[in-house]
Order: structure tokens, then sequence, then C-alpha cells
């Protein structure tokens, strides 16, 4: 199988070709002045099975899944047997359904765009609503890297920490954690204004006092849910509050927030490569790959 380094996650694909023991295809890239994107494989895929190793986080993400399927199509034409996309934070995920009248269900719009441009299979990582990849119209799977992450956290110390999700939607991340960390699990109550996008989270009777608190959440973007997450932990009598993310976005200031909050470290993957990729979804990946 050839890896191709696609341009928004070379260190990650790097990683991936390293562990599989094969030289990866380079990619050639640049924006031309208008804006538009350039993309040139550096080395034949013909006959082979291909993955683009290719992330969508912000910034820049239509730019990023545009060169996701500049890639896809010169793979294709370069003779490529099979081409699997590896999207480790899938963009436009979230939007999985229509919630109001008028709206595309934006992670199928993707899908099919890919689809277009010659991508086969996909593998992502902890897709925000995993039922989303259920609708492309290519084999797409989601892997999970609490796993890794609970175990980064159980070997700096936080053995049978207490695993929160800042949502009910959550809950299943934190009670994959607790099977690592091996303390309690539970979750908060939050609500989201589907016209504003503000949230409120409220406190619901968990048992956080005198124990160290790690809260476990798939995405950070603005920080907002870990915030108010941490701050109610806090109330309650938590003696330390970590947080694990899979993809952290960390939009404008929420690093700040989150520190103010009171948060003693964060924790995310390389999905998004940032400060914070402390754990490398790597391992994971080449498993997918593998099977
Ligand atoms: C939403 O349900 C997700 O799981 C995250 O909780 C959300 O995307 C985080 O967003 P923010 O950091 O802006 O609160």
């Amino acid at each position: 199988m050839k890896i191709v380094l696609g341009p928004s996650s070379l260190q990650l694909g790097e990683k991936i070709a390293e562990l599989m023991r094969t030289k990866p295809v380079t990619v050639a890239s640049k924006n031309f002045p208008d804006g538009e994107s350039y993309v040139r494989l550096e080395a034949s895929v013909r006959n082979e099975e291909v993955a683009i190793v290719q992330t969508t986080g912000p910034p820049d993400q239509d730019t990023k899944l545009i060169q996701l399927a500049l890639l896809a199509d010169a793979a294709k034409r370069s003779g490529a047997e099979k081409v699997t996309a590896v999207v480790p934070y899938l963009a436009y995920a979230r939007q999985d359904r229509i919630f109001l009248e008028g709206e595309a269900p934006s992670a199928q719009t993707i899908a099919r765009i890919l689809q277009s441009s010659g991508i086969e299979s996909l593998i992502t990582v902890n897709v925000h609503q995993e039922k989303v990849l259920s609708k492309f119209p290519f084999q797409a799977r989601s892997a999970s890297a609490i796993g890794l992450l609970a175990d980064y956290l159980r070997r700096k110390g936080l053995k049978g920490a207490f695993a929160l999700a800042p949502d009910n939607g959550a809950m299943h991340i934190a009670e994959e954690a607790q099977h690592v960390l091996r303390g309690d699990c539970g979750y908060l109550e939050k609500q989201r204004d589907r016209l504003t996008g503000q949230t409120s989270t409220e406190s619901k009777k968990i048992d956080v006092k005198g124990k160290s608190v790690v809260i476990f959440d798939d995405i950070i973007s603005t920080g907002g849910t870990i915030v108010s997450a941490a701050k109610i932990v806090e109330a309650l009598g938590a003696v330390s509050v970590h947080v694990a993310c899979i993809h952290g976005l960390f939009i404008g200031d929420a690093e700040k927030r989150i520190l103010e909050a009171g948060v003693q470290e964060i924790v995310a993957t390389d999905t998004v490569p940032g400060k914070f990729s402390k754990v490398s979804v790597a391992p994971l990946i080449v498993s997918e790959l593998s099977r």
C-alpha cells in the first residue's frame, strides 16, 4: 500500500508510513495567486492501493477538502487500483442531518463530492455521530482514539480518575475512557440553541468531591463546553481537572479560557495538529489500514 502525504497531515502521514515500513508518496502543493489549490503526486501509484492522509480541520477546511479531492482524482488517473481517504478529522461531519428547513446535510454532501473525485473508502477518527457514515456512498468507518488518550492519562498518574462527559452525547466516550482509567464516570446536561449556537450546561448529581476529574469530549472548538463543565466540577469539589479531546480545534481564545477555568492540563490527539497534540493516532490508523 502507498501512503500519500496530504499537505495538511504531513507528520501524521510520515508516522503512518514509518510504522508500515513503506516509503511515502510526497506531494507538491501550492496556492495560485488567486487562492486556488495545486497538488501533484511526486511518485508513481500505478496498480497500487493508495491511502491519502489528509485531515480537514480548521483553518481552511474547504481548501483541505479540495486538495483531498484533487489528490484522489490524480491518483485514480495515474492508475491507482483503489483510493482510501484517511481523514482523521472530518470537516462538516457535525451537520449529520437537516435540523432546520433549507439546510443541507453537509456530511453527506461532502461524502458525495469525495466519491465523485475517486475515493472508494474512508477512515476517520471519532466522527461526531457514527451513524452519519452509514449514509456515505462508500465504505466509511470511524476508529476510536479514546483508549489512547485514556492510556496517556493513566500513565501520567490519573488511574482511578473520574471520567466526565460534558453532555449525554459524549457519555459513550467517558465510558470507554473509564475502562482504562478504572474510576467512575458520568455526564452533565448540555442544551444548545439551534439558531444562536449558544450552549448552557447544568450540574447533575455526580460525585466528584475530592476526586481527580478528566473531562472527555470528541471536539474542543470554542472551549465553551469545557469551560462550563470545568466550573461545575470545581464547584462540586473536584481536586483537579484535566481535559482530553480527540480533535482540538481551539478556536479564538479557547485555550486561554480553558486554562483560566482552572484546568490543569489539556491533551489532544494529532487528528488536528497543534500544541496539545500529545497523543498520535498513527498506530490506530495503521491497524485500520491493515484490516
Ligand atoms: C458537541 O456536541 C461536541 O461534542 C463538542 O462538545 C462541541 O463541538 C464543543 O464545542 P465548543 O468547544 O465550542 O463548546
